[in-house]
């Protein structure tokens, strides 16, 4: 069977990131949401042996669309890498990497632990989801930036419930995304006209920036009346003529 991981990296100096990481590794590892079938979780500077070999590879895409990774990471020093992290930050700063972008197969989201008091809060967070998606990664979930001055916690227990689910969405095959889109159309309120709901794919491809959105028919452009044809009352209005007037 091919491994679909959810990758967890810690960045960590004094132990708070890792347990962070390891308690959601913890709440998943024996109950794997799909699409992945494992958790994999170690130091980011494990990078090279637990995770190239797998992000190498497209997923298959009928089972994965992504790879899914979590990098919970402090800043230490002076707005810098956790010791355990600063190959793996090393590696993503490179141009020669970014080039190659080995990161294209994988959807992530980045916690940051900093303190506001020291001058570059959560600089490392910072450093870490830029270049994970300079290195072609699909963010998911804006920069979690936890601050030990006013608690830690306010921040990490909503971003760690998030993360898997967005993940999880992210990287779901294609098909099941098609089957979300329509079943969104279908809990579309019936009392929208038959016609003006936009097809699935006209909705995937104006996601995808196939189709500018000002083309979509709404329910206040007669266009999407009626199965998007203009009525006729529409059509002449357009043409200045008044419906009672009759041509020979
Ligand atoms: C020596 C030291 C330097 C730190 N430097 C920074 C910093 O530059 N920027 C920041 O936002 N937080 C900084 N912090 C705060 C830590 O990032 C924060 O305490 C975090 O929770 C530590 O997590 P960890 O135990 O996983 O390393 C520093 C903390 C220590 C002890």
């Amino acid at each position: 069977m091919t491994d679909i991981p959810l990758f967890i990296l810690y960045g960590s100096a004094t132990g708070n990131a890792e347990s962070i990481a390891k308690d959601l590794a913890a709440k998943y590892e024996n109950n794997v949401p799909s699409p992945f079938n494992k958790v994999v979780i170690c130091p980011a500077n494990d990078f090279k042996k637990r995770c190239l070999p797998v992000w190498e590879h497209a997923p298959p895409q009928h089972i994965a669309k992504k790879y899914g990774l979590v990098f919970v990471t402090s800043t230490t020093g002076n707005g810098d890498c956790p010791e355990n992290a600063s190959r793996f930050i090393r590696y993503l700063k490179r141009t020669t990497t970014a080039e190659s972008l080995p990161l294209k197969h994988v959807a992530y989201g980045v916690l940051g632990l900093g303190d506001s008091n020291y001058d570059i809060f959560c600089a490392n967070g910072i450093v870490a989801d830029k270049k994970l998606q300079d290195n072609g990664g699909e963010r998911v979930v804006e920069l979690g930036k936890a601050d030990e001055a006013t608690g830690l916690e306010e921040v990490v227990e909503a971003w760690v419930e998030n993360i898997v689910p967005l993940l999880e969405k992210a990287c779901a095959p294609s098909n099941i995304r098609i089957e979300e889109e329509e079943k969104k159309i279908d809990d579309t309120p019936m009392n929208v006209a038959v016609g003006s709901r936009p097809s699935v794919q006209s909705i995937l491809n104006q996601r995808m920036g196939l189709v500018p959105r000002s083309t979509q028919p709404t329910s206040t452009d007669p266009g999407a009346m009626a199965g998007s044809r203009p009525n006729v009352q529409a059509l002449l209005s357009r043409r200045n003529v008044s419906s009672n007037t009759t041509t020979n």
